[in-house]
């Protein structure tokens, strides 16, 4: 399994069949990723942990040119259904099995309204499982004990969390939040983005370091195997 960053919350997990899971894509708004082009990107499919802005900016585009499904909250999948894409409603607690693994919708603690104001439901994390790796993706939120529940259900390979503060957790609550999944690999994404969240992170890593936990940071398009 293959994961790329492509600045702030957006991820794609390639798998080693080819086929490619794109993660809240905001890469054309986002002057740090001005060096992706969004237009290259073909997924397979495309989960969205919530409706705002910054997670959802270049999610039609990109699934009207790929033919990806959308995967989302109800609310979120039939908003973007509306304006003409194929999607896959969730909800929260929900696990279904796609072609390519399985994906369950979790619990986040944040808030999830659509860009033009529409309810974007409530936000969620997800739980993936494909190419016999099990990865958690936190969306924004804050450390919430609901955690404890992933670590006790899955063993995971990778948690992909937000480190940025001020919006959702810190790296400090991203270390609690470690614990709770009980997974000591993190990539660390929402960061930088905003001057909200800019983040130091070689002290973020050596926060997590001397816990015994890895914080992954990775530049924008760059990636990391597991
Ligand atoms: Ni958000
Ligand atoms: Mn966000």
């Amino acid at each position: 399994m293959n994961i790329t960053f492509y600045g702030h919350g957006c991820i794609a997990i390639t798998l080693s069949d080819g086929k490619e899971i794109l993660i809240d894509p905001y890469i054309s708004p986002n002057p740090l990723a001005s060096h992706i082009d969004e237009k290259k990107l073909s997924p397979d499919f495309i989960l969205l942990t919530h409706g705002h802005e910054d997670h959802v900016a270049d999610a039609e585009a990109i699934a009207k040119r790929s033919g990806a499904t959308i995967v989302a909250n109800y609310e979120v999948a039939t908003w973007f259904e509306n304006k003409g894409c194929t999607v896959h409603p969730m909800n929260h607690g929900g696990k279904w099995g796609f072609p390519f693994g399985t994906v369950k919708y979790v619990n986040a603690v944040h808030s999830s309204t659509l860009p033009d104001g529409s309810p974007g439901g409530n936000p969620g994390g997800f739980v993936i499982e494909a190419d016999g790796k099990t990865v958690y993706i936190s969306g924004d939120t804050a450390l919430t004990l609901d955690m404890k529940l992933i670590g006790e259900a899955y063993d995971l390979d990778l948690a992909i969390m937000c480190i940025g503060d001020n919006f959702t957790m810190g790296y400090e609550d991203a270390a609690i939040a470690a614990d709770f999944v009980q997974c000591q690999e993190v990539l660390g994404i929402h960061f930088d983005t905003f001057g909200y969240i800019k983040v130091d992170t070689q002290k973020a890593q050596a926060h997590f370091l001397a816990q015994g936990k890895n914080l992954h940071i990775l530049s924008i398009g760059e990636h990391l195997s597991i």
